[in-house]
């Protein structure tokens, strides 16, 4: 049965430059992806290699889009097309992705992380590019099974220094806003990160501006008992507890 999703029937289809993806990642791009099609966005991959994704990605995010990739490897450059920039570089450099930042100029829209699969390469891109995204943009990294990986890359399950772990602190960064310790306090992450998402492989950092927030009651209570009655105290009380 063919595909409804767009892009793995591109790929599915591919007869230009080689791509190479893990299957399921295709419902993840598709549902992350999607609301930026035909938008010119401004889109970002790190990890250019044959350069198939990169026409993958001008395919689905349409003509007005402004693609760059970045690739360590200098042959990458001469995959360059028009309204498709490459960068050429090393991604655990920060000078680099500062120039790479400054040069592209404008808030960025969609980051897909698919460089050197190292936690020092993946934590530097993200701690860099990341602020300098479109307040409504989206961070996708994959391929972070190799995080679990000891030989090559150093990994291992909640092996401390890896994206994986780095990211699971972030997801307690996403709470602040209801913290009780000195310690652990609303910041920039907190104030510009809508949701994470974690799948095989793969997180998903959606960005959008958030304030402190609130909650309300409305309706009317219909359990009445004692206990129900003596736990709640005076509904004043019960919304001061969370604030
Ligand atoms: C998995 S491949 C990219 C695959 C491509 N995105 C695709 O979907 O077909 C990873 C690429 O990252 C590049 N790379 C490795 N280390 C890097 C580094 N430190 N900085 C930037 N790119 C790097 C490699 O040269 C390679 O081309």
């Amino acid at each position: 049965m063919a595909s409804r999703n767009q892009l793995e029937t591109y790929f599915r289809n591919n007869d230009g430059r080689l791509i190479h993806k893990w299957l399921h990642y295709f419902e993840i791009y598709e549902r992350h992806f999607e609301r930026f099609r035909g938008k010119k966005p401004v889109v970002l991959e790190f990890g250019v290699s044959q350069g198939g994704s990169l026409q993958m990605w001008r395919d689905y995010f349409g003509r007005g889009a402004r693609i760059h990739g970045v690739d360590i490897n200098p042959r990458c450059k001469s995959l360059e097309q028009r309204r498709t920039k490459i960068f050429i570089g090393d991604q655990a450099d920060r000078t680099f992705l500062r120039s790479i930042v400054e040069e592209i100029g404008r808030p960025i829209d969609v980051v897909i992380e698919d460089g050197g699969h190292y936690p020092v390469q993946q934590i530097n891109t993200f701690e860099e590019i990341y602020p300098h995204m479109s307040q409504e943009g989206v961070f996708l990294i994959e391929d972070l099974h190799t995080n679990y990986w000891p030989k090559k890359y150093a990994g291992g399950l909640r092996k401390s220094g890896t994206f994986i772990e780095y990211a699971k602190d972030l997801s307690d960064q996403l709470n602040a806003w209801h913290s009780r310790e000195e310690s652990f306090k609303v910041d920039d992450f907190t104030r510009t990160t809508t949701s994470m998402h974690f799948y095989d492989s793969i997180i998903v950092f959606e960005r959008g501006q958030r304030v402190r927030p609130t909650h309300q009651m409305t309706g009317t209570p219909t359990v009445r008992d004692k206990d129900w009655a003596e736990k709640r105290g005076p509904v004043s009380r019960l919304v001061e507890r969370f604030r």
